[in-house]
């Protein structure tokens, strides 16, 4: 099934400089980007986005980080996008994560961890919505 999904390079990996690099796995996997934009996230944008992790230990630093410079944001389209592009991330702690994933061969810490992708159908939906407004909302 044709699908849509919301990812976006998180601070650390546009600071590396390698934004370029993961667009074009997405790209050589065949996925379309149907949206793109580099932003900084308000605190209020970024805690909306992360909702379910307020109150957890790692939540503060988490949104002090996501803050803390340009993101760049894309809505990608294809085949079973969803959870294709979850594996091509990689697990969330980078240190387990396989190598040629995004994560394993990026990133060693588990909150600076380079890239984010919708979980599944509806977190898709409402991102999707949170980054590019309703009328990006297939
Ligand atoms: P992400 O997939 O964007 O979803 C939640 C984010 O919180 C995660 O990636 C990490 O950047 C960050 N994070 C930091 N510590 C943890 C943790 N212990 N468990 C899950 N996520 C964490």
């Amino acid at each position: 099934m044709v699908e849509q999904t919301l990812v976006f390079i998180k601070p650390d990996g546009v600071e590396k400089g390698i934004v370029g690099r993961i667009i074009t796995r997405f790209e050589n996997k065949g996925y379309k980007m149907k949206a793109l934009k580099m932003f900084c996230m308000s605190r209020q944008f970024a805690e909306e986005h992360y909702a379910e992790h307020a109150g957890k230990p790692f939540f503060n630093a988490l949104i002090d980080f996501v803050t803390r410079g340009p993101v760049v944001a894309l809505i990608l389209e294809g085949e079973a996008v969803i959870l294709t592009v979850r594996k091509m991330l990689g697990t969330t702690n980078p240190l387990e994560a396989a190598p040629g994933t995004i994560r394993g061969d990026f990133a060693i810490q588990t909150t600076e961890n380079i890239i984010h992708a919708s979980s599944d159908e509806e977190a898709a939906r409402r991102e999707i919505e949170h980054f590019f407004g309703r009328e990006a909302v297939r």
